[in-house]
């Protein structure tokens, strides 16, 4: 692995902190409090290149490679969840999916406009009876004449009231579960399609959630991305982007809760001295700087295999899993370094706190994680009913 940045990924990462520190940051509290999905902070992700970062330029991307993309989307979660809520859904789980599995035409109709930000996508997987066990969906498409008809209901879409375009996953042949899953690239203006904004979020007030409710919703044989029982594979490899993308979000949230641990405790002064000064507040810095740093790593590590297209899978629920619960535990230690100062959103760690919480649990469970990696070591699928004499 190598250690060293190249000047183009050390360039990227200044133009992605200077790019959060100033277009970002300034809204951040305003978005948060209003419980506002700011769509014009969305576009402007979209002109500086962050939301096709590693589409080809082809399309419409930038090119780039994992690395340069995890220091972007550091630099935008350490900035704004939200934020980086938009960039993860549409690069990773919506442009990764069309780049990776689209026609031609399909990737020609969508990704320039993805990559820009002139268009927004999400992506239907979840539904409300059907979370981890994402092959058991409910959600059927009916083959008829020229295309299919969708009916079914999606839950906890990121971006679903404001998406031009929604990636659903459905199931044509419920007998060969995951086999029979297919994916479908839905204009949500199609008729029968509604989304409904769901309201009272812990955290990630700023990003758009969404149930949706699919009512006869008529597709044609073009809108499918790859082939009939692709659908599984498509989610799963979508997912691998996203866990990925969301790791080096909350690598970010590490880095802001020192950034901002660290000044506030060389500023506060208590007994006479800057808490800075005392072993225990230096014990909770030095802890959240252990995790952001051994979180970085997994994450590149995770990037340095997708670039070389080898399979990341279980690297990626290891930098998910680890960075994810860091961001949590992290958030939590600075508003303990905060103390009363750190309860309100004065300081950014309260949010960190509640935008982290989230992450241990969308695009698969810190659980969810843990049985990935344990299957890939032990070679037992600890989600199948245990098989007595094998
Ligand atoms: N890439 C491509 N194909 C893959 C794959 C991958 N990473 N992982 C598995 N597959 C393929 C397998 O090769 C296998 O193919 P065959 O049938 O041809 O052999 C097939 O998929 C089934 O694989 P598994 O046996 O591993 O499948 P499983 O049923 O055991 O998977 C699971 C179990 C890993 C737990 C999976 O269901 C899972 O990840 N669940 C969590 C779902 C999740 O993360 N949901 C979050 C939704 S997104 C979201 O949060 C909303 C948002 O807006 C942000």
């Amino acid at each position: 692995m190598n250690f060293t940045f190249t000047d183009e990924q050390r360039l990227i990462a200044e133009t992605a902190r200077e790019f959060a520190d100033r277009e970002i940051i300034p809204r951040v509290r305003d978005n948060d409090r209003a419980g506002r999905f700011d769509r014009e902070l969305a576009s402007k992700l979209g002109e500086i290149g962050f939301l096709g970062a590693p589409v080809s330029e082809e399309y419409g991307g930038r090119s780039l490679d994992y690395i340069s993309y995890a220091l972007i989307v550091e630099q935008v979660g350490r900035a704004d969840s939200s934020a980086r809520t938009v960039v993860s859904v549409q690069s990773s789980l919506v442009c990764g999916s069309i780049e990776q599995w689209g026609s031609e035409e399909q990737k020609r109709e969508w990704l320039p406009r993805l990559c820009s930000g002139e268009a927004l996508g999400c992506f239907g997987l979840t539904e409300p009876d059907t979370g981890s066990d994402a092959a058991n969906l409910r959600t059927r498409a009916k083959k008829v004449d020229g295309g299919w008809v969708i009916n079914g209901n999606k839950m906890w879409i990121s971006m679903g009231n404001v998406a031009e375009v929604a990636l659903v996953f459905a199931q044509t042949d419920p007998d060969k579960r995951h086999k029979g899953l297919a994916c479908f690239l839905v204009p949500t203006a199609s008729e029968g399609y509604r989304a409904q904004e769901i309201h009272g979020k812990l955290g990630l007030r700023a990003s758009d959630t969404a149930e949706i409710s699919l009512d006869d919703v008529e597709v044609p044989d073009s809108a499918m991305l790859g082939e009939i029982g692709d659908g599984f594979k498509v989610a799963m490899s979508a997912l691998d982007k996203g866990r990925y993308s969301v790791a080096a979000g909350c690598v970010g949230i590490c880095e802001g809760c020192v950034d901002a641990s660290v000044s506030y405790a060389q500023e506060r002064r208590q007994f006479d001295v800057p808490i800075a000064s005392f072993q225990l507040v230096q014990e909770l810095i030095a802890d959240m700087i252990v995790k952001r740093d051994a979180a970085r790593m997994l994450v590149f590590r995770a990037g340095e295999l997708k670039d070389r297209g080898q399979p990341s899978t279980v690297e990626t629920s290891i930098a998910k899993l680890f960075a994810t619960e860091s961001a949590v535990e992290c958030a939590n230690a600075a508003i303990q370094v905060h103390g009363g100062s750190g309860y309100v959103d004065d300081y950014p760690v309260e949010r960190y706190l509640r935008d982290a919480r989230v992450t241990t649990l969308y695009e698969g469970t810190s659980q969810i994680q843990k049985l990935i990696i344990g299957r890939d070591a032990t070679g037992i699928n600890a989600l199948l009913p245990p098989q007595p004499g094998a």
